[in-house]
């Protein structure tokens, strides 16, 4: 993923006017988190820039300014803040591949692989330090109390994540609450903190954090359908690790809801795995019977029902150009194939 795939989030805007402030919100966050150093501390700074400057679709932070803009505030002045949504994003990514032993991130090897684990782990530190210190400078208490509840959430599902491991058990509500807990918390934080920055009303804010769950609940069951169906080159990291890891996904769920047959396969996977013995599976062939079996479909439906939470909670914001820009992510992250 390099920056300029994030263009189709901007290029596909409404106007030339909105067209042209995304694209200068945009390079205002690259700018923000190019100027992320940590000189006193060499190699966390390598490790954090190795992440934080390899591209990135900035989809957080750009959901902050358009909710500002959308409340007819200029992000501008507030660029540092909304960058430490990207600098929170990018630390939890960090730590998720050393907890998911992921070997690429945004198409280059992972920072636990290009460094070393512990480097990893404290470059996540590291980010999530710095984008404290960002918000606790533009002094606004609901903001940070925000991003240490969303923080929190995301602990909360990465640790259920594991728990979850290799327990054929896992149901549909139990893959949606780690999806809910690990992705759209950080998603909705995106999102209400554009309604804090902008003094919002409490009805604003509410809205706006409804509208960045959904699409977070959307992003992230599209993304459990990426990890069966995806291509790893596209998507810039590994494919087809989820179960083979011990997850059952919502996809996963949803076809072993329909097919009992297709529950018990996914099980003596799991359980071959936990055993460290050889798959009864290959992957390509398992992915045909999740299909056949109607799970990939399903989870297409279910995306596409929180899509339509979303666009239903961005009714409570004011119209005009921003708020239909605001659909255009819910679109994107339907559709997206990376
Ligand atoms: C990756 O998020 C983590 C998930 C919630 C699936 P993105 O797909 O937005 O990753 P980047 O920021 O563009 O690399
Ligand atoms: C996404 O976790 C949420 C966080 C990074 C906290 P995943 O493990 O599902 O995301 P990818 O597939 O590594 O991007
Ligand atoms: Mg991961
Ligand atoms: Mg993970």
């Amino acid at each position: 993923m390099t920056p300029s795939e994030a263009a189709p989030l901007v290029a596909e805007r409404e106007g030339a006017a909105v067209r042209d402030a995304l694209q200068d919100d945009l390079a205002a966050i690259e700018l923000s988190l190019a100027g992320v150093r940590a000189v006193y501390a060499p190699r966390l700074d390598a490790a954090a820039r190795h992440s934080l400057l390899a591209g990135g679709k900035r989809l957080r932070p750009l959901l902050t300014c358009a909710v500002m803009r959308t409340l007819g505030r200029d992000p501008g002045p507030q660029r540092a803040v909304i960058a430490a949504v990207e600098l929170i994003h990018c630390g939890s990514l960090l730590h998720d591949d050393v907890i998911d032993d992921a070997e690429t991130r945004r198409g280059r090897p992972a920072a636990h692989l290009a460094f070393d684990p512990h480097t990893a782990i404290l470059a996540g530190d590291l980010l999530l330090a710095l984008a404290l210190e960002r918000l606790a400078r533009c002094g606004c208490a609901a903001l940070q109390v925000a991003a240490a509840t969303a923080l929190v959430e995301v602990c909360q599902g990465e640790v259920l994540e594991r728990e979850q491991r290799f327990d054929p058990e896992v149901d549909l509500a139990r893959a949606r609450r780690v999806n809910h807990l690990k992705t759209a918390a950080l998603f909705g934080y995106a999102a209400e903190a554009g309604a804090l920055l902008s003094g919002a009303s409490d009805a604003e804010r509410d809205a706006a954090r409804a509208f960045g769950r959904a699409l977070g609940d959307a992003f992230q069951t599209v993304d459990d359908l990426l990890d069966w169906e995806g291509d790893a080159a596209t998507v810039g990291k590994p494919v087809g690790r989820d179960l083979w890891g011990g997850l059952v996904t919502v996809p996963a769920a949803l076809a072993g809801e329909r097919d009992p047959a297709v529950r018990v396969m996914v099980g003596r996977v799991l359980q071959a795995r936990r055993d460290g013995a050889a798959s009864p599976l290959e992957l390509p062939e398992l992915a045909a019977h999740l299909e056949r079996a109607g799970g990939f479909a399903a989870a297409r439906e279910l995306a596409a029902a929180d899509g339509r939470a979303a666009t239903e909670a961005l009714g409570r914001l004011p119209a005009g150009p921003w708020r239909t820009w605001l659909e255009t992510p819910v679109r994107r992250a339907l559709e997206r194939t990376c």
